[in-house]
């Protein structure tokens, strides 16, 4: 995108906040997080720094967009949801550096966004913009010691609104998350949402081992650390962005897979020469892992409502050399019975990876926390028991079934097993673990493994 030259080089840095401003005003109007930042930094050139600036203060102003607004209430006239969206967003961008980054002076953060306020043709506001966020600077001066960025706000004293206030989180959200857990791993999850979550990869045992992909990227100059839960992964502290130029990739000797993501297929244990269906297979992280286990020997089919997102299954398998010991089929995973009735009883073992509300990924999509409602978990609730009646008859007698979300909201895990036993009562319930985000460092992941009776019964 062209400069407007003369602002630029008045206010060094105004490109960057103007990128991140079209970010949170797309975001407002409803486009995900990550493709509104993508369109801002494809268009012209941004250095490497401003790119990770941009990146960096978008994301985290669409993250604290309630604390945010709690900053704007208390030092504007008009309160934050009656600004005019243009200048809400304007402040979230000054607000949010003068708060949370560490390399932005506060200076710098209140003179770029004044010069961005006349940039963006309003600069009858500018003397306001600059008001406030002064008067936020002068709130936070007034204060001594390091400072959390509610430090200055007055806080409620009901519980949920302080939890939900300090860390940006929905209301129902931090109802939620103090009925599910003690307030101090309430609010670890909390802190967790907002945490740049760590990038760790599954290496693929078909192209090389642990050890001399380890190797691979020490000779490149890239740190890469084992876990010492999952034989196969490896984590790399403070790495991000585009990873297809790190060693190993284009061969296909890796996958990007959360370690905790990494835990499911162990569960399923597909054997060689079984005959295993991964129900919700797109992208394929799940499928190329089971693919990787079976060496060739077995029949795995994976099925995903969404033939675009089949194609990814593709690719990904592709690139790991996996192609030929997977089946592609795009369909409604509840409907297999009757669309594949030869599939009935056949398989071994199932997967069903549910479509879910991604509570345990807050941290990887910015935007996600403002888009979960109560209203699309009571949706989603009937989607997956929907989906696991319907895994029920492919599974041949004694063939087990592995259902896994990545959310932490028990209704969407134990509830939903607890509402499947319940109707077929023959069925084990063999092993099932909840990881939440902030304890072992990876996403919040549920898994549950049954088991159908060794002989036709519910
Ligand atoms: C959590 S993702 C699966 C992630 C995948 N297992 C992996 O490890 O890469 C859920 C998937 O379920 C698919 N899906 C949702 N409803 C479905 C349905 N009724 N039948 C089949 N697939 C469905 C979505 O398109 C989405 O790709």
């Amino acid at each position: 995108m062209a400069q407007t030259p003369g602002l630029v080089a008045d206010s060094p840095g105004l490109e960057s906040r103007h990128r991140v401003w079209r970010v949170l005003q797309a975001v407002a109007a409803g486009a995900y997080a990550d493709a509104a930042l993508e369109r801002e930094l494809a268009q012209g050139t941004l250095s490497p720094l401003d790119r990770g600036l941009v990146t960096e203060l978008a994301y985290g102003a669409i993250r604290q967009r309630r604390l945010l607004d709690a900053w704007i209430n208390a030092h504007a006239k008009v309160v934050a949801e009656r600004q005019p969206p243009a200048l809400r967003w304007l402040l979230h961008v000054g607000l949010y550096q003068i708060l949370f980054s560490e390399r932005v002076p506060v200076s710098a953060a209140v003179s770029t966004s004044v010069a961005l306020t006349r940039r963006i043709g309003l600069a009858r506001l500018a003397p306001t913009v600059n008001a406030i966020l002064r008067a936020v600077v002068r709130r936070r001066d007034s204060l001594s010691g390091p400072l959390a960025a509610w430090d200055g706000l007055s806080l409620p004293a009901d519980p949920a609104e302080r939890l939900g206030l300090c860390h940006s989180l929905p209301a129902w959200l931090a109802t939620a998350l103090l009925a599910w857990l003690p307030p101090e791993r309430a609010e670890a999850f909390a802190r967790a949402a907002a945490t740049p979550p760590p990038l760790d990869l599954r290496i693929n045992p078909l192209r090389t081992d642990r050890a001399s992909q380890q190797a691979a990227f020490a000779a490149a100059g890239v740190v890469a650390e084992p876990l010492a839960d999952q034989p196969l992964a490896l984590t790399l502290p403070g790495r991000s962005g585009d990873l297809r130029a790190l060693p190993g990739f284009r061969e296909g000797c890796w996958s990007v897979q959360d370690r905790h993501a990494q835990a499911v297929v162990p569960l399923l244990a597909p054997r060689p020469g079984e005959r295993i269906l991964d129900a919700c297979a797109a992208p394929g992280g799940k499928t190329t892992q089971i693919a990787e286990t079976l060496r060739g020997h077995g029949e795995l089919w994976a099925v995903d409502r969404s033939e675009a997102r089949l194609r990814r299954v593709r690719a990904n398998a592709e690139r790991l050399g996996q192609l030929e010991g997977i089946e592609l089929l795009a369909a409604d995973a509840g409907e297999l019975a009757v669309l594949r009735p030869d599939w009935i009883g056949s398989f071994d073992a199932i997967l069903l990876d549910a479509p879910c509300s991604g509570l345990g990924t807050l941290a990887r999509h910015a935007d996600a926390r403002w888009r979960v409602t109560p209203a699309l978990i009571d949706e989603l609730l009937l989607v997956q028991s929907r989906l696991l009646e319907a895994m029920a008859p492919l599974l041949r007698p004694g063939g087990r079934l592995v259902y896994a979300t990545c959310t932490v909201h028990p209704q969407e895990n134990r509830g939903r097993i607890d509402a499947f036993l319940r109707h077929h009562p023959s069925w084990q319930l063999q092993q099932e673990q909840q990881w939440w985000p902030a304890e072992g460092g990876g996403d919040g992941f549920y898994v549950a493994r049954l088991a159908a009776p060794a002989l036709n019964g519910a």
